[in-house]
């Protein structure tokens, strides 16, 4: 029993600037730091912080990393957080994956990413190992497996889990976005996108004059537009049989989310904070808290209701995974914002 997240560790190289350099300038930053990172290991990390104190399930990344000190240091990370490591591979034929980060300070904590694939560029599996992997789990019912798309091809392995494995729920966060063939949009139990891989997806599959549509509607009406388009996907581009779950984050805007069993698409606002100090990370905690309570049975509003709680926190401290808060911090912070 438990979560598994399929995909990429990162070393992080974060400098803290005022602003971004043009082209040709050289300038002063504020400072620099270094950071545990890589979307797949991030959202592992929040999974395994973000799990409810008593409740016992497993957690496993599978990924890679190079023999290398960045390696190293990612997993020491993710064991001392009770991650199972044993399928994350180490090659000395590559280095481990870096990310380069610019955070400008003054503009809300915002950032610049530039990812250098390295050893996460080695995470593809061929169905008998995949096999090997997973057949262990057989008897168990209560499965997920989660997904970014920071390796290099997450939808055939999604492709193995639905042929072997249907007892499995397939998370799918599409960051960075690729483009995917129409059926492949209904591998996945849940979708998690942000607005602008939301308008992406219908990009790719939609033709010219519906996105025009869609485009003019979120001009006249963000938070409307926005929900229709979340209907569409649970509706008519993800699988009905699935009972599929859509969440799109709107950053600042809030969150709205829609399944199979319930009528309309719901909408939570975002949670004010006083400084947004690094955005990094935001998004995976708030993927990795929704995962974990949908995983211990709690409702999908009770799910995003804590995930926005608990990405609020995220943005307040400097980092990708040690900016990540634990479940208790979670619920203090629900408590005191919900009275
Ligand atoms: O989602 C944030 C992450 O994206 C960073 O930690 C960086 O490594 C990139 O993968
Ligand atoms: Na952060």
């Amino acid at each position: 029993m438990g979560i598994t997240v399929i995909g990429s560790l990162n070393y992080d190289l974060v400098t803290y600037t005022d602003r971004i350099p043009e082209a040709g300038e050289t300038f002063k930053a504020n400072s620099f730091e270094t950071h545990t990172g890589g979307k797949g290991l991030n959202q592992t990390v929040a999974i395994s912080k973000l799990k409810q104190v008593d409740a016992d399930y497993k957690i496993q990344m599978v990924g890679n990393v190079g023999k290398d000190a960045f390696g190293e240091q990612l997993l020491g990370y993710l064991n001392k957080n009770n991650v199972d490591t044993s399928n994350v591979g180490t090659y000395s034929d590559v280095s481990t994956g870096v990310a380069t980060i610019l955070v400008e300070e003054k503009k809300s904590g915002q950032n610049r990413i530039l990812i250098t694939e390295g050893a996460n560029g080695k995470t593809t599996y061929t169905d008998d190992e995949l096999a090997k992997i997973f057949n262990n789990d057989d008897n168990d019912t209560n499965h997920m497996v989660v997904f970014q798309h920071e390796i290099p091809d997450p939808v055939s392995i999604m492709k193995w889990f639905n042929q072997y494995k249907d007892n499995y729920k397939i998370v799918y966060n599409p960051s960075p976005f690729h483009p995917l063939q129409k059926n492949d949009w209904s591998l996945f139990d849940v979708l998690v996108v942000n607005e602008i891989e939301s308008l992406q997806i219908i990009k790719n599959i939609y033709p010219q004059n519906y996105v025009d549509k869609v485009e003019t509607d979120i001009a006249n009406d963000f938070i409307g537009a926005y929900s229709k388009l979340c209907e569409e996907l649970q509706k008519n581009v993800m699988n009905p049989s699935k009972a599929a779950i859509v969440i799109i984050t709107l950053g600042s805007q809030g969150v709205l989310f829609s399944s199979a069993d319930d009528q309309d698409v719901q909408y939570l606002p975002a949670i004010k904070v006083e400084k947004v100090v690094d955005t990094t990370g935001a998004g995976d905690t708030f993927l990795g808290g929704v995962v974990t309570q949908l995983y211990q049975g709690n409702t999908l509003k009770q799910a995003i209701e804590f995930s926005t709680f608990a990405s609020s926190l995220t943005i307040q401290t400097p980092g990708a995974a040690e900016s990540i808060p634990h479940y208790p911090d979670v619920i203090t912070s629900l408590g005191v914002n919900t009275k």
